[in-house]
């Protein structure tokens, strides 16, 4: 099976569990909505690229993962795009959660959404509870405080911001989380994937500010310009346009050296490479004001 196939169907597994003919419908079709059609998939792809390159001796670890991981980050998204966040109308291309159902819908749907994320790795972790425990402690480790994402959104309400505190836990916390559970649930170690993970994480943290400032909100999918318009501090005011493409670049040259030695080491090298051309922008839509 394609793996793209394949974390589609772990993902819709999970959230039809949630569906059931009891369930409040507005709801139960949030929790689709908020999750499907999904965006780049980039953090299941990532964690099961590394378990496919560590053997996935278990892939039923491996796909509850992928999806935990999804889950996750759809649900952060949700809450992020909350009036009481970023207060974000666009998602995906289309109406944000709450626009599309209502804001106390979206709190819920994201509640639900993280709690089916740790759901799907406790089922799976019947059959090998050593790893499960493994997965469950690294994905809480990296969603909430104090590395996770709870950090990361817990820093925009600080006076003063340390930049890198922040972009780690906001956005690099769950690629690390992608790479050292894709090995977790191929039974490895997750130390040796740590960086990896993080330089990936910070690498998009970088390509997401170049986009924000330089495509338009229907490129995106999503409203743009909020760094400045929020006044967040970003990759592109720090250090220009061309010095964050260079930086960009510098990151995952060395991401890829920092592949740890493993069966599919070539293949995974590949994905990186792939990833690195997609996240470098292409003609620009719209000059940074
Ligand atoms: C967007 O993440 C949110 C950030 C962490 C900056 P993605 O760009 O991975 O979003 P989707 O899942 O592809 O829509
Ligand atoms: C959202 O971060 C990512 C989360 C961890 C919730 P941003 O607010 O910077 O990303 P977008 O622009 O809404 O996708
Ligand atoms: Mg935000
Ligand atoms: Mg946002």
């Amino acid at each position: 099976m394609p793996m793209k196939t394949r974390i589609e169907a772990a993902i819709t597994q999970a959230v039809q569990a949630g569906q059931s003919h009891r369930a409040p419908l507005q709801l139960a079709q949030a929790l689709h909505y908020a999750t499907f059609p999904g965006g780049a998939r980039i953090r299941p792809t990532i964690c099961m690229s590394v378990a496919l390159a560590c053997g996935d001796d278990r892939p039923y670890l491996a796909d509850a993962a992928a999806a935990a991981l999804e889950l996750m980050h759809c649900a952060s998204l949700v809450h992020d795009d909350l009036p009481c966040f970023d207060d974000a109308d666009f998602r995906r291309g289309k109406p944000s959660v709450h626009r599309a159902f209502s804001e106390p819908l979206a709190v819920l749907t994201g509640d639900s959404l993280i709690i089916m994320a740790f759901e799907q790795i406790a089922k799976a972790a019947v059959d090998d509870p050593g790893r499960g425990m493994q997965l469950l402690l690294t994905l809480s480790k990296r969603s909430g405080m104090p590395f996770g994402i709870c950090a990361g959104q817990g820093w925009e309400s600080e006076a003063k911001i340390d930049l890198s505190a922040y972009h780690q836990a906001k956005t690099g916390a769950l690629f690390i989380a992608a790479t050292q559970m894709g090995a977790l649930a191929a039974g490895q170690e997750a130390e040796p994937w740590f960086e990896l993970g993080a330089r990936i994480g910070e690498a998009f943290q970088v390509a997401d500010d170049l986009r924000d400032a330089l495509y338009d909100e229907e490129t995106l999918g999503k409203p743009a310009g909020q760094d400045n318009l929020h006044g967040r501090p970003n990759a592109v005011t720090q250090l220009g346009v061309q010095g964050a493409v260079s930086r960009l670049k510098d990151i995952l040259g060395g991401a890829i050296a920092s592949i740890p030695s493993c069966p599919g080491e070539a293949q995974l090298a590949q994905m990186v490479r792939a990833y690195a051309e997609r996240l470098t922008p292409v003609m620009p839509a719209r000059h940074p004001h």
